[in-house]
């Protein structure tokens, strides 16, 4: 396990390009591969994760070269072992719902802490659908985990079409259930309790799929006499049971997730400047820059919106974000940053952050006050526990948090001190550990050492060396 260090830096300043969206290239790859001829795709996420994506369709018989994928012909072909997802709960679930409607028998298996991940949330629905689904019992629990075995209805035909309620909000399943849904005979419809990322909605309409949606009541979202209350976020897809998808060319745009962290960290270590050229900044993703805001930042953060023709990409938003460190006030309470306020983000808020709640943990412990995080039982459910993660590992540095079963509670400012900490198998804790090992005080030249820093590789593999260019 590697060991790396991260010590107090002097402004960051420079253009940075962040690889591919990670959630958009994983649907693109897999709506291609459901496609009736080849599409080119650029600007493909580079990690480990999206790498899982490709050799999973792979062996499904799919061919992907530089961008370029070739669905083989008459459909997905069995695969001759089991479907590796290696650390991608994304991959893992939507694949799900593909093989949910193949008519042969697929194994999707992970690695350590995929295998710990809650699955019953998409075996349940799939097997409602007529999908056979076997999965591993949960240690401990009523739960179901990987490896799954999947395969479509016996005797051969589509899946039944059904109404789905999520009882949390979430981009994985909603999608599972909707690729499922191409499978289907009828109108498949999703209803969760908050708006989650509309990639594949976008995506599903890019490839020539009608999707209806919205919120509250939709229009002929929920057909009379539904399972469920219609209130709530609605999505659906109708289909024959075949999936028809034109092949398309698309770009995909720089992963807002992965810009975060320089957000932040250009927010944070004074006398940043900093451009992050063509992110996707669609509102669903975005929901970091409205708290920032109110932290305080809406002055050193800005959107600049692209032209049409590159903007138009994958349908979606994209912009350059342009990042100006804070003035530090050393001041009040010692010689403590004070600028950001603490903030309370409600429940309803989390989807639309989900992946950004490390780092923004970091940077609320800059913030004056008590920075409320509500909501983020979810957070509980991600590569590693997070809530536990954070606190636990941000406390060794000084940071006053603490997770309740749903809440993370931060109270700020806080001068960080150098410490030992490991990011847990979970990318997203290393990327914002190295960020506050930025922000500590100096202390005898010792540095933050951050354990299985590696890990960051499964969504941004050139983190360190971007840092080290931004810094110099
Ligand atoms: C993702 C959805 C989110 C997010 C994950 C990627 C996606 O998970 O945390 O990193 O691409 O759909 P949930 O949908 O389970 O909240």
């Amino acid at each position: 396990m590697a060991l790396e260090t991260f010590g107090p830096a002097g402004p960051l300043a420079g253009e940075v390009r962040v690889p591919g969206d990670k959630s958009i290239s994983h649907r693109a790859l897999i709506l291609a591969a459901l496609a009736d001829g080849p599409s080119r795709v650029d600007g493909l996420a580079t990690g480990a994760d999206v790498g899982s994506t490709i050799t999973c369709l792979e062996r499904l018989g799919v061919r992907v070269s530089q961008g370029v994928v070739r669905p083989p012909r008459g459909g997905l072909r069995p695969p001759d072992g089991p479907l590796e997802a290696g650390n991608s709960g994304t991959t893992m679930r939507l694949l799900a719902g593909v093989l949910a409607g193949q008519p042969f028998r697929s194994t999707l298996d992970g690695d350590a802490s995929l295998r710990r991940r809650p699955m019953a949330r998409v075996a349940h629905p799939l097997r409602r659908m007529g999908a056979e689904v076997a999965a591993r019992p949960a240690d401990g629990g009523d739960g179901e985990t990987a490896p799954l075995q999947i395969r479509g209805p016996l005797p051969p035909g589509p899946l039944t079409a059904r109404v789905h309620r999520l009882p949390v909000a979430s981009a994985q399943v909603k999608t599972c259930l909707l690729l499922a849904g191409l499978h289907a005979a009828g109108r498949t419809t999703v209803i969760e309790p908050f708006p989650s990322r509309d990639h594949t909605e976008r995506l599903l309409r890019v490839f020539g799929v009608v999707v209806a949606d919205g919120g509250g009541f939709l229009c002929g979202g929920v057909s009379p006499g539904a399972e469920a209350d219609p209130a709530g976020w609605v999505v659906s897809v109708e289909s024959d049971g075949r999936p028809l998808l034109h092949p398309v060319e698309l770009a995909v745009p720089g992963d807002f997730s992965s810009a975060a962290f320089w957000i932040v960290a250009g927010l944070l270590v004074p006398g940043s400047a900093l451009r992050l050229a063509g992110v996707g900044v669609n509102p669903t993703r975005t929901g970091l820059l409205a708290v920032l805001a109110r932290m305080g930042a809406a002055r050193a953060v800005a959107l600049e919106a692209l032209p049409e023709a590159v903007a138009a990409v994958a349908g979606e938003p994209v912009a350059d974000i342009v990042v100006r460190g804070l003035e530090p006030a050393w001041a009040r309470r010692g010689s403590v940053p004070g600028v950001l306020r603490a903030t309370l983000v409600p429940a309803a808020e989390v989807p639309s952050l989900i992946d950004e709640v490390p780092i923004l943990a970091v940077a609320a412990t800059q913030a004056e006050g008590v920075t409320v995080i509500e909501g983020a039982g979810e957070l509980r459910a991600k590569e590693t526990d997070r809530l536990e993660a954070l606190a636990g590992e941000l406390g060794r540095m000084g940071a006053h948090i603490e997770a309740g079963p749903d809440r993370l509670v931060i109270t700020g400012p806080t001068r960080l001190h150098p410490a030992r900490v490991s990011a847990r198998g979970d990318h997203r804790m290393a990327m914002a550990l190295a960020v506050a090992g930025l922000l500590t005080r100096p202390v005898d030249g010792r540095q933050t050492e951050v354990a299985g820093f590696e890990t960051a590789g499964v969504s941004y593999p050139g983190f360190r060396r971007t840092l080290e260019e931004l810094a110099s």
